[in-house]
Order: structure tokens, then C-alpha cells, then sequence
């Protein structure tokens, strides 16, 4: 159904709403913009075949773009992990403090944790407030749920969703902050000494076993409970993927001499993908975020993908329309509000995408609540098209990265564990990365609707809790069993942990 009075016309692929007001001008500037933000099948299949040189170039002595950081995590789960755990995570929004027991019953698990909000300037303050923060939260979750003395064997898994240099599964040197953190001197130095001292200083007793990418921990969680998981994504505030690559394909640690048939979860950090800006179909938009981003020239991929920059370009658009087009787009409004950097985010994308309503209202007092601004019937349509413009390029452009994983791997079927509010949020991501998934895979008719296709991409365990706690234990069985390559202080860890 179309409005009252407007003549239906067809609707474009991937368009969930009429834009039959949308005439003169802005339907101009909404014409130029589809073809601005919309990725072929053709564009998509290019990318994912670069996209497979740049993986194993990563992996490569020289490397590349996308670091392709080996993380020393080197099984899958078997479901018989037990033992109790400090699973701790970091991420852009909240700090979370999980305990997890791992229990005899096979694939099974018990937790207890809490959430304490990051404090917004914490991300652009000094290291040592982000160590003591973090100190202080975990204090506090030991006072509430322990007795002190009970906690002197409990191993911590400490999920740290930035790309990170890992010689050891216990260490980790930051290699560039990414989603809008900009701590001084945190950068080029390994994060584990300061985070330690931390503890130390409040006393606390805690051992730290595994560092851990987000995207490891899902691809572990998700494997524990479901064999055929080959992959972990997050398509969240950023954007990134894990899989299990064995020894043997990875160039760059052979200078080890491991076994070339052992596994190794590799954290691709993807977000990284074609930073040398030769595939992907930036706009100026694009170009806009990355050059006033606190790291320009990084994370190029992500800039066009991650839910930390939808809702910011998003406003880049509606900004550039207002400021430079002759449509007349807010003619006459206030738009103090547009002009702030980031006011937008993913959510504000989603919420107009799936507005129920025929007239829009919905999307009307959003604009009203957050941006001041009361639409026109026709500049309505618009940001409902603008919006499913912005979040179907994001979601066809991280097929890219999945199928390239999968065509490297030479992987026909797999399932892959993802998480991330995109995925987990938004109504439409999942079937439109399906469907292009579907399209670079050639899978044809019939497939690609997200429903039993040959790779399956599925929403996760909790990646960064019961995932990092598995880590920790696999790293555990590993001591134990005296495979100790990538361990770096395992002689310590024997002595804290008891084992
Ligand atoms: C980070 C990755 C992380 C991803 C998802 C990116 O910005 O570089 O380490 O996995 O966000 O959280």
C-alpha cells in the first residue's frame, strides 16, 4: 500500500517503502544516491576475490592490510571444558564482569555477572584511568560475589575487542585503537603488565590466562555448541571476524617450527581490509568519516560497515543535501542538531527502517526528538530509502568477507557464529547479507534467503563471556599437558592457578 492519493509505483530492490512523495529534486538527489550506495553483484564478487589475496597476505612474513593476528588459542572446545572462571569484556559501551562455571554436564554452563557503564570520556582520557577503571569494576564484582579468599585460583579470561599482536595467548600489544577510543599510550605497547599491576594494586588475586578478540570468543562459544561453526563475526559497534586456520598456512610463524597440522584461531581484524582504497566504493562520505577519524587511513573496511558509523553517515548525507543541494531537504528548520559528529547511531537506522507505520510517524518523531527537525511527507520517504540504502550496503559488503573466508578455506558449508548489534538488532541485516552471500557464492534460485543455505551465518554464544572463560581453559589443558608454544608465562600460571 501506498500513501493516500500517491500512485504506487514499483518498489527497487531491498526497498521496504514507498517514496511515491518524493518528487522533483529530492527524488534527484535520491536517484543519485541509490547508485551511489548500491554494491552489484558484480562490485561484491570483485571484492571478496581481493579480499582472499589480502587474507593470506596477511598471513604472510611481508604481511599486508589486514593483520591476520594469530591468537595462540589452539582448539576447538570438546564440551568437556569444566572449572570456574573470571570472564571480563571490554567493550565500547559497557565493561562486563562475568563469573562462569563450565559444569561436568557436557556443553553446559553457569554464570553471574554484571554490567558497569564506561564512562564516554574514559575512551578518550589517559591509560591509567581505562587500567584502574576496569581494577575497579572487577573489584567491585569480587566484593559483591566473593569471599576474597576463594578467588586466588580463578583463572581470568579478558576479552579485548582491538586488534592486538599476540606472541602469547597472556600478552598483547595494542596496535591501534579502533570504534573511537583514542587512549594515549596505550598504542604499541603490550596491555597485560599495566592491566596486572592494576589488580595487583587492589590486591586482587586473579590470574590472567588468555587475552581475547571477541570474534575468538564467538567462534569458540559458538563451536561448543554447534560443531559445523567454522567462523566468529561481530557485526556490531565494529565490525570483524575469526576462524581456525591450521599452522602449516601461516608464513609468518614458521620461523617457529610448529607442527603445520596444528590449529590456530586467527582474529583477521578485516576491519583493516583494503586500507590502500582499491576495491571497495568509498564515497565521499566515507572519505568524510575516515579523514576526521582520530586514525585516518584505517580500518577502511569498518568505516563502511560497523554500526559505530552508520548513524554518522547517515547525517553526512542529510547534512550535505541541506548545506549543498538545491532539494530544499529541511528548508527552513533548525539543524543545530544535525551538525553535531556522531549524534547519530545504528539505532537511529534501524528505528526509521522499521517503522511501521504507512505514514511514517514513527520516523517523524525521531527526527523531532533527537535532531529537532519535523519532516515533510516526502522528506520521510527519503530518510526511510536513505536508511535502507546506508544498511544494505553494510550488510552485502560483509558478505565479502565471509565467502573470501570460506573460498581461501575452499569451506562449501560451514555455519558461522555472529554476534553484534547489527546482527542481533537489526530486522533486515541478516537476510540482506544472505542474499549477497547467495550472490558471491553463486549459490542461485532458492538460496540466499538466510534459511538452510550452505553457509549459515547464526546468531552466537556469548562470545565474550562463556567464550573467553573457554579460551582460558583450553589454554589451561594446554599447561597441563605441557604444550606450551604461545604461553608465555605458563610456569607462573601453574604456580597462581594451582594447576
Ligand atoms: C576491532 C576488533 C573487534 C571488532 C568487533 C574492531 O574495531 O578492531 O578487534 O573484533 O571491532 O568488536
Amino acid at each position: 500500500m501506498v500513501g493516500l492519493g500517491a500512485k504506487a509505483l514499483p518498489l527497487r530492490s531491498g526497498q521496504t517503502g514507498s517514496t511515491a512523495h518524493c518528487g522533483g529534486q529530492l527524488k534527484d538527489e535520491l536517484n543519485k544516491l541509490e547508485e551511489l550506495f548500491t554494491v552489484s553483484t558484480g562490485t561484491l564478487k570483485k571484492i571478496s576475490n581481493h579480499f582472499v589475496k589480502e587474507l593470506e597476505k596477511g598471513l604472510s612474513v611481508e604481511g599486508g592490510n589486514i593483520p591476520m593476528n594469530p591468537t595462540w588459542c589452539m582448539a576447538f572446545p570438546d564440551g568437556h571444558e569444566t572449572g570456574t572462571f573470571i570472564a571480563l569484556d571490554m567493550g565500547g559501551t559497557n565493561l562486563r564482569v562475568c563469573q562462569i562455571t563450565l559444569t561436568e554436564e557436557k556443553g553446559r554452563f553457569e554464570i553471574t555477572q554484571s554490567k558497569y557503564r564506561m564512562p564516554e570520556d574514559l575512551k578518550t582520557g589517559t591509560a591509567d584511568q581505562l587500567w584502574n577503571y576496569i581494577a575497579d569494576c572487577l573489584q567491585q564484582f569480587i566484593a559483591d560475589n566473593h569471599e576474597e579468599d576463594q578467588l586466588s585460583h580463578i583463572p581470568v579470561g579478558f576479552t579485548f575487542s582491538y586488534p592486538a599482536t599476540q606472541d602469547y595467548i597472556d600478552h598483547g600489544v595494542l596496535q591501534r585503537w579502533t570504534k573511537g577510543f583514542d587512549i594515549d599510550g596505550v598504542e604499541g605497547k603490550d596491555v597485560v603488565p599495566p592491566f596486572e599491576a592494576a589488580l595487583a594494586a587492589r590486591g586482587l588475586r586473579l590470574k590472567l590466562t588468555a587475552l581475547v578478540n571477541d570474534t575468538t570468543g564467538t567462534l569458540i562459544a559458538s563451536a561448543y555448541t554447534d560443531t559445523e561453526v567454522k567462523i566468529g563475526c561481530i557485526f556490531g559497534t565494529g565490525c570483524n571476524a575469526a576462524y581456525m586456520e591450521n599452522v602449516g598456512s601461516i608464513p609468518k610463524l614458521a620461523h617457529m617450527n610448529l607442527d603445520p597440522s596444528l590449529p590456530m584461531a586467527i582474529n583477521c581484524e578485516w576491519g583493516a581490509f583494503d586500507n590502500e582504497h582499491l576495491v571497495l566504493p568509498r564515497t565521499k562520505y566515507d572519505i568524510h568519516i575516515d579523514e576526521t577519524s582520530p586514525r585516518p587511513g584505517q580500518q577502511s573496511y569498518e568505516k563502511m560497515v560497523a554500526g559505530y558509523y552508520l548513524g554518522e553517515i547517515m547525517r553526512l548525507v542529510l547534512l550535505d543535501l541541506h548545506d549543498n543541494s538545491k532539494c530544499g531537504i529541511f528548508k527552513d528548520q533548525d539543524i543545530s542538531e544535525l551538525k553535531k559528529p556522531y549524534l547519530l547511531d545504528a539505532g537511529f537506522i534501524s528505528r526509521i527502517e522499521e517503522d511501521p507505520f504507512e505514514n511514517l510517524e514513527e520516523t517523524k518523531s525521531l527526527f523531532q526528538d533527537t535532531l529537532h527537525i519535523t519532516l515533510t511527507r516526502a522528506e520521510l520517504e527519503f530518510v526511510r530509502r536513505l536508511a535502507e540504502l546506508i544498511g544494505t550496503r553494510a550488510a552485502r559488503l560483509t558478505a565479502c568477507g565471509i565467502a573470501a573466508i570460506c573460498n581461501k578455506k575452499g569451506w562449501k558449508t560451514c555455519h558461522v557464529g555472529a554476534d553484534g548489534s547489527l546482527f542481533t538488532k537489526s530486522r533486515y541485516f541478516k537476510k540482506r547479507q544472505a542474499k549477497a552471500l547467495g550472490e558471491i557464492l553463486d549459490w542461485g534460485e532458492g538460496k540466499g534467503d538466510a534459511v538452510d543455505d550452505p553457509v549459515m551465518v547464526l546468531p552466537a554464544e556469548d562470545g565474550s563471556g562463556v567464550g573467553a572463560a573457554l579460551i582460558a581453559a583450553l589454554t589451561i589443558k594446554r599447561v597441563k599437558q605441557g604444550q606450551v608454544a604461545g604461553i608465555r608465562d605458563a610456569e607462573s600460571m601453574v604456580k597462581a592457578l594451582g594447576i
